[in-house]
Order: structure tokens, then C-alpha cells, then sequence
């Protein structure tokens, strides 16, 4: 992989950013330092996103929306979260317990459609947390809450940091999975797997090693996928540990996932030899996850395969997986579109839409995974 020069093509950060930047750096030379010169990409991008105070997620930089870097399919419209309600309310009417547990809930907008959309379906339903790591986003998701959303309705809304003891409801998560750091694999004759040192004042690729749990894993897949020569992807090793915990406190439970991501014939195409994994940095996608520590996401797309294999070893039953289009059109977008609305609010409707369906925008690369467990619905 090589690095890529920022000055051509991406905005410039500000001094106030540089210096956020550079404390971050020092800190990733620290541990780079301890741990005697190369650490693993899984763990710089674990720096890179979550470092307390420093990390993308952790501090308190602007991230979505048209100010921040990305937007999620909540930020687009608020018609994302009404038919996932939709779909909510015909899963506590077949019994599944009426409270939502949301991991990573960016700006709060997602709870704040869900909610207003249930009341307005007048579903009774009991407790909706969110499992927030970072303080920033939670004091964000707060302000939000407190305007949009009755006290009675406040009153029912928790922040946890960490998975509650036992939990039967719908858990949520949009674009959580992507978000996890992954390990880097390059196909070089054998397998090994990258690392990130630093020299010449600059993070670089270095080779982590030829025998970890990834480049194990990533020969077990290579078996079947066959790929070729210089081939370099990303493995998430997160999936079976978080389905693990997961599952251990889920009793009856419905597992609600939207993320971009693919098959494993498509997310290990020939074609796709540089990997998945961008970067966001003002709206712009770009390859180099070794600039901007701190400033810019960094993320790589889902392999459902994975995902569905972990969730199924851990206790999870797969009900299905559609792409974003499918599933929101067979739960009532298009009935949900006002029919009152003026002619200006019919053209804004109809965008939203388009960008939350169409194959060229979130319709195809978007998926919906559902998994139950503990529960038998028809
Ligand atoms: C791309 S943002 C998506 C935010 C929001 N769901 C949205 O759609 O706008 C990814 C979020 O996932 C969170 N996240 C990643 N791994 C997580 C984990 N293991 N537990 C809880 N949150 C996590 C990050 O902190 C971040 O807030």
C-alpha cells in the first residue's frame, strides 16, 4: 500500500487540528516504542478511533453530517429510523420485548426518529439505552434527546458503557460494525500481515508478522478464495467476541444490523486487491489511513459471511440479510412519505429516498442483517 500526499487532494487541517493531531501521534510513537518498533494496524487504528480523549470517536470533533466528515443513513432522513420502527412495532406485536438497545448511536438522531415514530404508532414500549464509549458523542446524543423528546420519553432513555447483565428487546447498531479496527493481510507468495511503525517523521506500512491469529485465519479463507499474488485485504477479528458477549446476555433477543459491507465472493473479488478500507476526511473518501491520526475515520466494509458465522457459533439464528432498499421498502418507506407535503417538501422527500435506496447511493451497498435468538417467530 502506498502512502498517499494530502496536500493534492485533501484540505488542509487547521492549527487547532495539527495540535490535536500531534498529541495523538506522540502518543501511537509511545506504544509503537513499547512494544519494540512495529505494533499491528488493528491496534493504530484502535489509537486512531478510540485513544480516551485523542481518538477520532473520543474526542470532540464534528463527524457527520454536512460540518462533520461522513453521513449516516439517519443524518440523510429521518425516514430511515420510521421504518425501522415500523418493523420494531411488528416484532413486539409477535412478542419480542418492547426496548431497544443501541450500540453506538452517533448524533442520538436514530433513537429520536425511532421513539417519535413508535409513540406516533402508539406503541408502548419500555426502555431504549444506548451503549455509547465515547463521552463526547453521549454528551451530544444528550442535548439532542433533550429537545426532541418529551420528558416521559427522556425518562425511559439510558446511556450504558458497557452491556447490561441481561438483555430481551431489539438490539441496534448503524454503521457499528465497519467502525471496529481490523487487522491488515497482504498476500506476499505467503500471507503476513502488516504493521505500522514510524520513521522519517511519518507513520509507515512494516511487515507484524507471519504467524498471528489473522494471517492464520486469513490462509483458512485464502483455501477456499484462491486469491492472487500481491492480493492485500482486512480481517475483522472483533465479530466473534462482540456476537460472544452478546449473546451471553441476550436471553430473547432480536440483533438489527445496517452497514455496508459484502459476501465473501464479492468482498474477496480479484478485482478488489487494495482492500476495502477508507478513510473519511471532510467528505472526502481516500486510501491512507497513516495521515491525520485523530482527524479522519477510518473504516472498512462488513464480511457478512464472517459476521454470519460468528453470530451463528455464538447462538445467533440468521433471518435474513437484504440490502437497505429491500428491507426499508418492505417495511413502509414509501407509505411513510407525507401526503400533505407541499411540492418542495415532495421534492426533498423523494431525494431522501433516492439516497437511502437507489444501487448507486446506500440501496445495494447497505445491508440489513437480522438475528434472533432465543425466540421463535413465524
Ligand atoms: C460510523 S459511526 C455510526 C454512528 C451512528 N450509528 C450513525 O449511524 O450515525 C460508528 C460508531 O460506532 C461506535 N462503535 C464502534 N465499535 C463499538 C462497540 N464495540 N461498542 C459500541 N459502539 C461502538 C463508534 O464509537 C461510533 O460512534
Amino acid at each position: 500500500m502506498s502512502s498517499y500526499h494530502p496536500a493534492i487532494e485533501l484540505p488542509a487541517p487547521d492549527p487547532q487540528q495539527i495540535a490535536h493531531s500531534s498529541r495523538l501521534i506522540e502518543c501511537i510513537i509511545q506504544h509503537i516504542e513499547a512494544a519494540g518498533g512495529v505494533i499491528s494496524f488493528r491496534d493504530y487504528m484502535q489509537y486512531c478511533l478510540y485513544e480516551p480523549g485523542l481518538g477520532y470517536y473520543a474526542a470532540g470533533a464534528t463527524k457527520f453530517g454536512a460540518a462533520g466528515d461522513f453521513v449516516t443513513a439517519p443524518e440523510v432522513s429521518a425516514l430511515f429510523g420510521q421504518t425501522l420502527a415500523n418493523h420494531l412495532r411488528d416484532l413486539f406485536s409477535q412478542g419480542v420485548a418492547p426496548q431497544m438497545l443501541e450500540f453506538g448511536a452517533g448524533t442520538g438522531k436514530l433513537c429520536v426518529d425511532i421513539i417519535q415514530r413508535l409513540n406516533a404508532l402508539g406503541v408502548d414500549w419500555l426502555a431504549y439505552s444506548i451503549l455509547e464509549t465515547s463521552s463526547d458523542l453521549q454528551q451530544r446524543q444528550q442535548t439532542l434527546l433533550e429537545q426532541q423528546l418529551s420528558s416521559a420519553d427522556l425518562q425511559k432513555v439510558s446511556w450504558l458503557s458497557g452491556l447490561p447483565q441481561a438483555f430481551n428487546g431489539v438490539v441496534l447498531g448503524n454503521e457499528v460494525l465497519d467502525a471496529m479496527p481490523v487487522n491488515i493481510l497482504l498476500k506476499d507468495k505467503d500471507w503476513l500481515e502488516l504493521g505500522v511503525a514510524y520513521r522519517d517523521q511519518q507513520f509507515v506500512w512494516q511487515p507484524y508478522s507471519s504467524d498471528s491469529a489473522a494471517v492464520q485465519q486469513m490462509r483458512q479463507i485464502d483455501a477456499d478464495q484462491q486469491l492472487p499474488d500481491q492480493y492485500c485485504t482486512e480481517l475483522n477479528l472483533n465479530y466473534q467476541p462482540w456476537c460472544k458477549s452478546l449473546a451471553e446476555v441476550c436471553h430473547q433477543a432480536v440483533l438489527l444490523l445496517v452497514d455496508y459491507g459484502y459476501l465473501q465472493p464479492q468482498y474477496y473479488h480479484p478485482q478488489r486487491y487494495t482492500g476495502t478500507l477508507v478513510c473519511f476526511y471532510q467528505h472526502r473518501v481516500h486510501p491512507d489511513p497513516l495521515i491525520y491520526p485523530g482527524l479522519q475515520d477510518v473504516t472498512a466494509f462488513v464480511d457478512f459471511d464472517a459476521f454470519a458465522d460468528a453470530a451463528l457459533e455464538t447462538g445467533f439464528r440468521i433471518v435474513g440479510l437484504f440490502t437497505q432498499a429491500e428491507f426499508l421498502i418492505a417495511n413502509g418507506l414509501l407509505e411513510l412519505l407525507p401526503a400533505a407535503a407541499d411540492a418542495m417538501q415532495q421534492i426533498t422527500f423523494s431525494q431522501q429516498v433516492k439516497s437511502l435506496t437507489l444501487p448507486g447511493e446506500m440501496g445495494e451497498k447497505f445491508k440489513v442483517i437480522e438475528l434472533h435468538k432465543g425466540l421463535d417467530l413465524s
